[in-house]
């Protein structure tokens, strides 16, 4: 996790209007020793608009060091960090750009989607946060020593949004041996998707979203390195299954389930022994979990 005073992150998690109760301090082993992971999803979704910076910041404040996001690309082919394949959900493009129907992502240039207002629909104190293109994204995960679980959307949309993504990552510095060894995952609901990135960059840890069946396991961890499924599709026998199997890098590979948002799910998911939680409150996670 970042380097913080117990002050620091206490007087930031007030300013967000979170709680905070702080993890073990860096290189203290935690009570339970091997509970999960815990991801912040979309950022700390519950208490900041989702993949914005705020999100991240929220993150951080409550000691989390790893935050999800979703990436697609914008008309001119520009990574930036949206969840929905429309803009309509999330921010202000319907006034900004009224005609503009169904206000698809890829419809939009990385200019148009710079004006849009991507905070006032989660809380008045947002208003402003920006739709972040990934290299700027990368900035604030990066400043806050943060770690990023960064999910192509909707591939299929996007032709070519995994090269796109790896030159970003590339030139933002993400791609050096220090991140990708520690900092970086990769993931994707679409295979071809997560083939691609294996292909391109084959030292880059990548993870499959979804719950293959067990027989079709061994032919996903020629290519990927996680299976992370919904937690309601999974099982301690399911979660074992995965972890048998050695993944793209001849590792045991992972298992990181999502959404999981309260605290007597959360136990009974690292009950199973799964390796990560994704959830939008992490330090409700995280409190359940050591
Ligand atoms: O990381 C898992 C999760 O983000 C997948 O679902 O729809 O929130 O992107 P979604
Ligand atoms: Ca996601």
């Amino acid at each position: 996790m970042s380097v913080r005073t117990a002050a620091a992150s206490t007087a930031v998690a007030a300013m967000l209007g979170v709680c905070v109760s702080l993890p073990p301090a860096q290189g203290q082993a935690s009570a339970a020793g091997s509970a999960p992971e815990v991801f912040a999803h979309r950022g700390a979704s519950a208490y900041a608009p989702e993949n914005t910076l705020a999100a991240v910041d929220a993150a951080d404040a409550l000691g989390i060091d790893w935050v999800e996001n979703d990436v697609q690309l914008t008309k001119d082919g520009v990574p930036v960090v949206m969840h929905d394949t429309t803009l309509s959900r999330t921010t202000d493009a319907e006034e900004v750009f009224p005609g503009r129907a169904p206000w698809a992502v890829g419809d939009f240039t990385a200019a148009e989607i710079a004006r849009l207002d991507a905070g006032s629909w989660f809380g008045p104190r947002f208003a402003g946060a920006g739709v972040p293109t990934l290299a700027r994204y990368l900035h604030r995960v990066e400043r806050n020593r943060q770690k990023l679980l960064l999910e192509i959307k909707s591939p299929e949309t996007h032709p070519g949004i995994e090269r796109g993504t790896l030159r970003v990552l590339r030139e933002e510095g993400w791609l050096d041996p220090g991140h990708v060894r520690q900092r970086l995952v990769i993931q994707s609901f679409g295979a071809e998707s997560v083939k691609t990135v294996h292909a391109q960059r084959p030292d880059v840890v990548t993870g499959f979203l979804g719950t293959p069946a067990v027989a079709d396991l061994p032919s996903y961890a020629t290519f990927t390195d996680q299976i992370n499924p919904s937690y309601t599709t999974i099982g301690a026998d399911y979660v074992a299954a995965v972890q048998r199997l050695k993944g793209a890098h001849g590792k045991p590979m992972r298992v990181n389930t999502w959404t999981v948002n309260d605290a007597g799910k959360a136990t009974e998911v690292a009950g199973f022994g799964v390796d990560g939680i994704i959830t939008n409150n992490p330090d409700v996670v995280r409190d359940a979990t050591r």
